[in-house]
């Protein structure tokens, strides 16, 4: 060890963004910080709580206007390009071609990493966003199943409404009624659908018979919520399942870091099961860190210590068995994981060969920031307003998606 240990010359701090503060996530990013001081590096915390991180990219945004970038910051999916067309993001292809990035990494990650060619984010994990996650003994003494299709579910949310239970946890937050959303419309209208509406923004799918139908199940689920729904915040969603005080939750699998960080056992205290009809598909989220260009020498080699410390064997498996994701690199083993992780493990390999593998709209991963915020709010307008009706949303998500 003291040979790979830096020098005191080349140890340095670096500040990173990042919005991982409930249980599961904050015990991930204490992972992070972790590998970076084992480096002889400094972490400087720079958290802005908020599910989804939409608070963290708004101080982000001020940030880098004032000058005053942090040498790391958790960006996802599209944005990366943005950021990088602005000339402000360090490349870290020589870390990626001596740790051979291109063969560690599904491409369809890789992909997303790249600027004209270059690296300019490193992956740090795959989330499933189309989870649903129950109490199990809650379940049980309502007399309901764990459901598989949205038929199911609804059965299930009765039996848990009479039982006394809320039947799902909800945070009403927009990103929160966006990730129920983009679940609704994979099991209502399948990934060829998804595809279209979702990912390439066609007007004709964003309007017409399915997205209506779509629309329509998507409300369907409101009076199963509670009536504190407002605001709340989603890892409080999720302790609402973990103590009982309600029957199902769909989120994406940080909501299993929930559940692990409060000692529950998946199988045995939780389920989980793809969201409803949607056990053949799998809307994925990669969780990835981009660099700013510094000035400082040992800040540099910090941010590209970090980079290769986050790809590292050890920490893809810590990282993700606290987080609730799988690993981002290819073929590690994934014994130490539990079952709902090995079957996302394999269901991203078997729906990437299938074709309905798709990226996540409410996660920054499959549109431009602006046509996704403005889609976003289309949808907790039509969750929040009960005289909008589905016809009224459809125009408004067509005109939603031309936001540049
Ligand atoms: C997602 C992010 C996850 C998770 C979640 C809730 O967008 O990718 O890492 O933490 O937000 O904060």
């Amino acid at each position: 060890m003291p040979l790979l240990a830096p020098t005191a010359a080349q140890a340095g701090e670096i500040e990173v963004l990042h919005w991982w503060t409930s249980g599961g996530e904050a015990k991930a990013a204490q992972a992070l910080k972790a590998s970076l001081q084992a480096k002889g590096h400094q972490w400087k915390d720079f958290a802005v709580a908020g599910g989804g991180g939409d608070a963290a990219m708004t101080v982000l945004k001020s940030r880098v206007v004032s000058g005053n970038a942090p040498a790391a910051a958790q960006i996802k999916g599209p944005s990366l390009q943005d950021w990088a067309r602005e000339g402000v993001l360090a490349p870290v292809d020589d870390v990626a071609k001596a740790e051979q990035w291109d063969a560690l990494l599904p491409k369809a990650v890789s992909d997303i990493m790249k600027y004209k060619g270059s690296y300019i984010a490193v992956p740090v994990n795959v989330h499933r966003v189309n989870w649903l996650w129950a109490n199990t003994e809650v379940l049980k003494k309502a007399g309901a199943k764990l459901p598989g299709t949205w038929d199911e579910f609804f059965t299930a949310a009765e039996a848990l409404k009479k039982a006394g239970v809320v039947p799902l946890a909800h945070g009403g937050q927009p990103w929160q009624d966006f990730t129920t959303f983009e679940a609704v419309a994979l099991g209502v209208g399948g990934a060829e659908f998804y595809r279209k509406a979702l990912v390439q923004l066609d007007p004709a799918a964003l309007k017409g018979p399915t997205m209506d139908k779509v629309l329509a199940t998507f409300k369907r689920l409101k009076p199963y919520t509670d009536k504190n729904a407002a605001g709340r915040d989603w890892n409080l969603a999720t302790a609402m399942v973990i103590k009982g005080e309600a029957g199902m939750q769909i989120m994406g699998d940080w909501a299993k870091g929930e559940f692990v960080a409060a000692g529950k056992q998946p199988g045995k205290d939780f389920a989980c099961a793809p969201a409803p009809d949607t056990a053949k598909a799998f809307t994925f989220n990669v969780d990835s860190f981009a660099m700013f260009k510094l000035k400082n020498e040992a800040g540099v080699k910090a941010q590209k210590d970090l980079a290769s410390a986050i790809l590292s064997p050890a920490f893809q498996e810590t990282f993700s068995l606290n987080k609730g994701s799988i690993p981002v690199r290819l073929n590690l083993p994934m014994d130490k994981f539990d079952a709902c992780a090995r079957q996302s493990s394999a269901d991203f390999v078997a729906t990437a060969k299938a074709g309905t593998l798709v990226p996540s709209i409410a996660h920054g991963m499959a549109v431009p920031a602006a046509a996704e915020g403005a889609i976003k709010d289309v949808v907790s307008q039509f969750w929040n307003t009960d005289a909008m009706t589905p016809a009224q949303a459809m125009d408004r998500l067509v005109a939603a998606a031309k936001a540049r």
